[in-house]
């Protein structure tokens, strides 16, 4: 028993040992990283027209991005903090490289930035990486697009708006699958009746559903940040805090089916794109988040653990046999006071696959000159058709 008991200790120390250490704060370099040399620097663009600079390249979605780029004729220079990840890809894909911290190391950021017309900041959750690029490209006068969902790195974006037009560069952010189908769907709907009011937009993720992973480490872990502030939607034109996400129940071609409110970044996004004053997402929903996972990521130190668990044991993310067999379905619907309605639904391939070719989509736009300064949406800036420029989409009236 004495045995038994003293092992129990040993794990329980163990335990609490592990847990201590995955969920202490990364340390903030104190020091700037040197300068970089004039060497490296030298083997970047030196006419910055036309260059692009994918930063987190070596991420689940930074690699599908990098290996897309070719087909829209973009040649990227790959960047990220880490080179033992970096250069592997970069010599594989033929690609230039350059390791690039981002805490604390603005100085050289703008430097490199300098000599790029647009980075794809590809490197989340957002909420600890968005605002270090941002410092920089607005020095740097670089437009700057990344793919966050994190609604409160969107509403800092815009509340930067002012700072983007005098640097004239463009701030796009979500240009994913969250959000350039629901905002080109929101914008196409908008259109089509006077002075709409209310926006719902309803996601089925697995419209047609294929084996593997849904979403990959970067996107859970950027979930948690969501999880860990409170569920805000869009009323009479503010954010207004909810105690609870809605849920409603209803019949689909007659089967069951329950609708989970969600933060998707619509809210502010599609607020810009249409000026609705009222939007609800949706998603139809596949499983139930256990309560003890929403308590643990109120906390920082349990986000840590659980981002720790992530990145250990959960998949990379969708594989290429989801990428390539599973749809989903978006449906947005409007209304106004006088009683119209109009509604169209988008078919679309999967979340992965269609955010790596509606990014390079985007970022071939901006480097043929169309782009607009200031905090910008897909849909207010490219219009409704945008998304129907990714291979897969089709988009029917209701
Ligand atoms: N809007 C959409 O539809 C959509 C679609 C796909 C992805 N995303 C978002 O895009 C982000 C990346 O997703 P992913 O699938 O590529 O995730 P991932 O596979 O986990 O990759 C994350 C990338 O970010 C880098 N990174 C993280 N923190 C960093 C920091 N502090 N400094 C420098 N680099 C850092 C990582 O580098 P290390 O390995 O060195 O940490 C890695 O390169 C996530 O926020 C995800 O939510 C959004």
């Amino acid at each position: 028993m004495r045995y038994v008991l003293g092992v129990l200790a040993v794990v329980l120390i163990f335990v609490v040992l592990s847990v201590y250490w995955v969920s202490r704060p990364t340390p903030v370099p104190v020091n700037p990283p040197p300068p970089l040399p004039n060497s490296v620097l030298d083997q970047l663009p030196k006419e910055r027209k036309g260059q692009v600079l994918i930063y987190g390249a070596y991420g689940f979605t930074g690699k599908g991005i990098a290996e897309l780029a070719s087909e829209y004729g973009i040649v990227p220079v790959l960047a990220g903090r880490n080179e033992s990840k970096l250069k592997p890809l970069a010599d594989s894909l033929g690609y230039d490289y350059i390791v690039l911290p981002l805490e604390n190391n603005h100085d050289n950021l703008v430097k490199v930035l300098k000599h790029f017309e647009i980075v794809l900041h590809i490197a989340g959750p957002y909420t600890h990486t968005a605002k270090p690029m941002l410092d920089a490209v607005v020095e740097a006068g670089t437009h700057y697009v990344d793919l966050t969902g994190e609604n409160h790195v969107i509403q800092a974006e815009l509340d930067r708006d002012e700072e983007f037009k005098r640097a004239n560069i463009m701030v796009m952010p979500a240009v994913g699958y969250d959000v350039v189908p629901t905002d080109c769907l929101n914008v196409y709907v908008a259109d089509k009746i006077s002075q709409p009011t209310q926006l719902t937009v309803v996601l089925n993720g697995s419209y047609t559903a294929a084996e593997g992973a849904q979403a990959s480490r970067g996107t859970m872990k950027s979930g948690l940040e969501m999880l860990g502030r409170p569920l805000l939607k869009r009323e009479n034109g503010e954010m207004v805090a909810m105690a609870t996400p809605e849920l409603i129940h209803r019949k689909e071609n007659g089967r069951e089916q329950t609708l989970l409110q969600i933060p998707w970044a619509d809210m502010i996004t599609s607020y810009v794109s249409t000026g609705i004053p009222n939007i609800e997402v949706f998603q139809v929903q596949e499983g139930e988040l256990p309560p003890w996972l929403l308590r643990v990521a109120q906390s920082d130190a349990g986000r840590r653990v659980l981002g720790w668990l992530i990145d250990n044991f959960a998949p990379e993310g969708p594989p290429p046999s989801a990428q390539e067999n599973r749809q989903t379905r978006i449906v947005s619907t409007v209304s106004n006071e006088a009683g119209a309605t109009a509604s169209a639904a988008l078919i679309t391939p999967e979340a992965y696959l269609l955010t790596f070719h509606s990014t390079l989509i985007i970022a071939r736009r901006v480097i043929d000159g169309q782009w607009e300064p200031g905090f910008q949406t897909v849909g207010k800036v490219y219009g409704p058709d945008l998304v129907l420029e990714v291979p897969g989409v089709t988009r029917t009236d209701l």
